[in-house]
């Protein structure tokens, strides 16, 4: 019996610390979701759930007929799945790195609908060379994958950084 215990105690040890090198993850999720890719990355970039809390992405699920000026609606069906993998994986649920980083600098009140706004990102992005944005293969700071060309991997540190322009960030 209690050498049983005792091996069950360690093999638990060894899930949890499975899972705790799963969880220091250092960017965010990639997207997991292939009609969220189909749908939501036809504009642009498909932003990863990680990126903004669950109160925002509701937010922008409620108004996609409006959606920055465009209309992005979906069909119903569609919208409630989309819906439910963005919340169910927001940024407020995940255990990476940067998706903490980002929704621990949202003030509780607020419900950012833009992740450039995020006070996090604005203070990371304060270094991009100024008037880059205005190359043809940037246009707006919400292309991601115009300078992270490690964007759909989920990865956006230093090394993975070349802007259109300017050049590689890490040298
Ligand atoms: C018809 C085109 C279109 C579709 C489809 C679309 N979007 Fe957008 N989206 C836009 C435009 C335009 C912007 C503003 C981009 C800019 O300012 O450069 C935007 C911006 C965003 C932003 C803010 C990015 C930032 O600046 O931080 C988010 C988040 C977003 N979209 C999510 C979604 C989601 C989720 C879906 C799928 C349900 C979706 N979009 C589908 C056109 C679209
Ligand atoms: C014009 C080029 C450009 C665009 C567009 C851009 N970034 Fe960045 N990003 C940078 C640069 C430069 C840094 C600063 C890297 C540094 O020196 O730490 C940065 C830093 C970051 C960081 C922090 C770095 C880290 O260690 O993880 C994150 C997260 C990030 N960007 C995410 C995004 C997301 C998400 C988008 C789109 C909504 C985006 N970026 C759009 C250039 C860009």
């Amino acid at each position: 019996m209690k050498i049983r215990l005792l091996s069950n105690v360690v093999l638990g040890g060894v899930l949890l610390a499975g899972s705790v090198m799963v969880n220091a993850a250092p960017g965010v999720e990639p997207v997991k979701n292939e009609r969220y890719a189909e749908e939501c990355g036809s504009c642009h970039f498909a932003y990863q759930p990680g990126l903004l809390p669950e109160r925002s992405w509701r937010k922008i699920m409620a108004g996609l007929e409006d959606h920055f000026g465009e209309n992005a609606e979906l069909e119903e069906s569609d919208r409630v799945k989309l819906e439910a993998y963005l919340t169910s994986n927001a940024g407020d649920h995940s255990n990476y790195k940067r998706a903490k980083k980002l929704m621990r600098s949202i003030r509780s009140g607020d419900t950012p609908l833009r992740i450039t706004k995020i006070p996090y990102l604005v203070k990371e992005h304060r270094e991009v060379p100024k008037g880059a944005v205005k190359h043809e293969k940037i246009g707006s700071m919400s292309n991601c994958d115009a300078c992270h060309r490690t964007a759909a991997e989920g990865r956006f540190g230093e090394r993975g950084i070349d802007i259109p322009g300017y050049g590689k960030w890490d040298d």
